[in-house]
């Protein structure tokens, strides 16, 4: 398995947001509306990072295949960005220009180097996991539904993404100071998910979590991408077919996830 995979996985993977029901004719009621409103522009602002800092940190690596597969990883990102705003545009809610969740984000992804920038994106992205299951679960939107579970869909192989480099980056470390970073990184886990909770608490309390079920939800994600990162662990879409592991090749592991995958688990 290599980064040529994950750049032809995200060039097949593009255009697939055109055949949603747009036309929908579901206006949000005040309820959902009250419960989905500040989150969704919270995250459409996050999501629509131009990405140039990863970008010139990804391409320093030196690998033209990552750097290619990079920059279709922030298409993809941004594409999020624009299927949520035309969604924001319909239901007549305004895109927010700044967010402070997503300031302390990329403020911190522009001082860091490739691997802990990596980690910042990766806590983000396991937010992002939780959250767009509680969003599904919080709207009798059928475009929305929609959205959500494309979105989790490609937010599955962005998490493949990420565990893969990061194990690339720090192959044969181990001891005191991998132990430290671990539980370092575990701690920036914890404050990003409760900042997410206390920025996004209508819509994970409408989608059926609170705040002890939201942590053990980031935990249980959080866990299963540290494992991923394990030497030797298969890196899988959830409830499918093994994406790769260290011994499989490229052969039949970028087949689309079966249908049922893109139901909210
Ligand atoms: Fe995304
Ligand atoms: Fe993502």
């Amino acid at each position: 398995m290599t980064f040529t995979d994950f750049k032809t996985y995200f060039q097949a993977n593009q255009g697939h947001y055109a055949d949603l029901a747009w036309d929908d004719p579901h206006q949000l009621t005040a309820a959902e509306m009250r419960a989905v409103r500040a989150s969704l522009q919270t995250f459409q602002r996050g999501e629509s990072s131009e990405g140039h800092f990863l970008y010139a940190r990804a391409k320093r690596l030196g690998d033209d295949e990552y750097t290619a597969a990079m920059r279709l990883f922030i298409k993809e990102e941004q594409t999020h960005a624009a299927v949520l705003g035309r969604f924001l545009d319909q239901q007549g809610i305004p895109r927010l220009r700044g967010h402070w969740l997503d300031t302390v984000f990329r403020g911190l992804r522009r001082v860091l180097s490739l691997e802990h920038t990596l980690r910042v994106l990766l806590t983000a992205e396991v937010v992002a996991a939780v959250y767009y299951r509680a969003l599904f679960s919080a709207t009798y939107s059928g475009l929305l539904q929609q959205l959500c579970r494309r979105i989790m869909l490609d937010e599955e192989m962005h998490l493949n993404f990420q565990c893969f480099t990061l194990r690339h980056l720090s192959a044969g470390r181990g001891g005191v100071g991998q132990w430290l970073r671990r539980h370092a990184y575990r701690a920036l886990m914890a404050g990003a998910a409760l900042a997410a909770y206390a920025a996004s608490r209508p819509t994970l309390r409408a989608g059926g979590y609170g705040l002890l079920s939201f942590l053990a939800a980031i935990a249980a994600e959080y866990r299963r991408v540290e494992g991923m990162q394990r030497v030797g662990a298969l890196i899988a879409v959830r409830g499918g077919q093994p994406v790769a592991s260290e011994a499989a090749g490229p052969v039949g592991a970028w087949q689309w996830p079966a249908q049922q995958l893109r139901a909210a688990q």
